[in-house]
């Protein structure tokens, strides 16, 4: 699949609105991604308000590409979804890395800021965007048109492949 091979971080972005149907068809492509016992747990919030991206960028000295953005999706669980509470955390990548590569199948591009354990983050998305305590913010996700061009970078490594025993 080409868009695996072609996925970058993208962290600037064109001054150019997305299209509410590249929006939702990002969010049907995270809800389609596996997690244990199929718990689903995930839930969204796409952020369109300036002032609140704005606030959102301040999360963390690595976040700044969330003021550059046209929107941001930030990735919650709900702790009342989740039958096996200790996976939330993996569910929630799967449905993070589904999105990120459906965002370069649209023309777009996006980049997966980390939140969840990081406590202080968490807590400042939960009184940011009114959180209730049952939902945990897991990232946040940047969207927009990209500056720039993906380039392709090879990192298969040879040496990290190991075949029926490790030596
Ligand atoms: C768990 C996780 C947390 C990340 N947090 C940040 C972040 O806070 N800020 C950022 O600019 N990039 C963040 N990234 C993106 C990585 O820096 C990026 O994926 C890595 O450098 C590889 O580059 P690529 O995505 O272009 O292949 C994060 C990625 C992951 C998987």
């Amino acid at each position: 699949m080409n868009s695996i091979f072609t996925r970058r971080s993208v962290r600037n972005y064109q001054d150019k609105p997305v299209e509410t149907e590249k929006i939702e068809q990002m969010l049907k492509a995270a809800m389609q991604a596996p997690s244990a016992g199929n718990q689903r747990p995930w839930e969204f919030i796409v952020v369109n308000d300036k002032d609140l991206l704005q606030k959102l960028s301040l999360l963390s000295p690595f976040a700044g590409p969330i003021q550059r953005a046209a929107l941001a999706i930030v990735m919650l669980a709900n702790r009342d979804n989740m039958k096996y509470p200790e996976n939330w955390q993996m569910d929630l990548s799967a449905a993070t890395q589904n999105l990120l590569i459906e965002a370069v199948e649209l023309g777009l591009g996006a980049v997966w800021l980390g939140v969840a354990p990081l406590e202080d983050r968490m807590e400042y998305i939960k009184q940011l965007l009114d959180l209730p305590n049952n939902i945990l913010p897991f990232a946040v996700v940047p969207v927009g048109y990209p500056a720039t061009e993906n380039r392709f970078i090879d990192r298969y490594e040879h040496a990290k492949v190991h075949h029926d025993k490790y030596y």
